[in-house]
């Protein structure tokens, strides 16, 4: 059922998008010539990782109606896996670009939009994409701020100064793309919200030092569950990377709610690890960067699967591995 909604929304979502492609001699089945497009604009975001979006130029829009606005579209919906048990009537975009964050959170719940977007180009695409009935302004003002959930989809990248609008701000939302040096800027902001007297909502269940924040290796980000549809991943052939579990990073935070997941609770942060004898899964629940085990002689099936929320109520401490003996030794949230 939730993967038949996925289907229906994500098609209706290409299509509209197709039709704005028309208007540039382009549709899904020139992959090769929007890949060229996208290309492009990776480049760009790769030499000039802090700088805004080239809406002025067409590779931008055309990456962006064909690729990154449906991809980010396709994470969004994932994310409201981890957000939608709270209401926020009232959302603040900051950095909207053509709606992607909206698109997908208005499949679960109805809010009141107010998109700022500086860009007045990708303010009139995602209009006349959208016929969203929404406030749009190109600055932020303190008096958007009222009582509203401020979200930064992928746009905390382009510099903006989040830690200004903090003060005035009741629920904070920042979602990044996925990456080492991202996750880096969000454990960053997360202690500055903890800091100036937010409740951290979702990914973690404590307010204690994120265990990742120094870790050489990991960070914490999760992925989509739904399919890629094909239109993106024919594009993707003649792209250097593929995106099969579109990946991001994120904190939700406010000065007024409580966090619903109850004290004691973790959360697994990492793909089950295959390893000879053994199930080993990352899992946070405190400053320390620990795993969930089993052996596979005590425990047969893994059922958990990434972002899930559980308590462990009885283990064994073996170094960095909290192993369980048995999956009752485990409950789920
Ligand atoms: C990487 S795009 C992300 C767009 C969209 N949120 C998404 O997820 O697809 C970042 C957007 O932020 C906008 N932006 C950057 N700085 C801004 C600012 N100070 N005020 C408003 N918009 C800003 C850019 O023009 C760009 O459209």
């Amino acid at each position: 059922m939730a993967e038949t909604a996925y289907q229906h929304w994500i098609n209706s979502l290409l299509d509209s998008l197709e039709w704005k492609l028309n208007t540039y001699a382009l549709s899904y089945e020139k992959p090769k010539a929007l890949a060229e497009q996208i290309k492009r604009l990776s480049d760009f975001y790769i030499h000039k990782p802090r700088e805004h979006s080239p809406w002025d130029e067409d590779f931008c829009k055309i990456a962006y109606l064909a690729y990154y606005h449906p991809l980010n579209a396709i994470r969004y919906y994932a994310l409201m896996d981890y957000i939608s048990a709270y209401s926020f009537p009232k959302i603040v975009e900051l950095g909207s670009g053509l709606g992607a964050f909206s698109a997908a959170f208005s499949q679960f719940a109805e809010a009141d939009f107010h998109f700022v977007e500086r860009a007045e180009v990708a303010r009139d695409l995602h209009k006349s994409l959208s016929g969203e009935r929404a406030h749009w302004s190109a600055e932020l003002r303190q008096d958007h701020l009222s009582g509203a959930l401020l979200a930064l989809t992928f746009s905390h990248t382009e510099n903006i100064a989040i830690q200004r609008w903090l003060p005035h701000c009741e629920h904070v939302l920042v979602v990044d793309p996925a990456t080492k040096e991202d996750f880096g800027h969000l454990s960053h902001l997360r202690q500055k919200l903890i800091d100036s007297g937010f409740e951290i909502l979702a990914p973690c269940t404590h307010h204690q030092t994120c265990p990742m924040a120094e870790s050489k290796k990991d960070w914490c980000h999760f992925s989509a569950r739904y399919s890629v549809p094909q239109k993106l991943r024919l594009m993707e052939q003649y792209l250097p990377w593929q995106h099969h579990e579109p990946a991001f990073s994120f904190v939700l935070a406010s000065k007024t709610y409580k966090r619903k997941v109850p004290k004691g609770y973790g959360r697994l942060i990492g793909n089950p690890l295959k390893e000879k004898g053994k199930f080993r899964q990352l899992y946070c629940n405190g400053s320390e960067r620990v795993f969930l085990t089993a052996l596979k002689k005590q425990v047969s099936e893994w059922p958990f699967r990434r972002g899930e929320c559980l308590r462990i109520h009885s283990h064994e401490r073996k170094a960095s591995e909290l192993r369980i003996r048995s999956l009752d030794n485990v409950d789920k949230y």
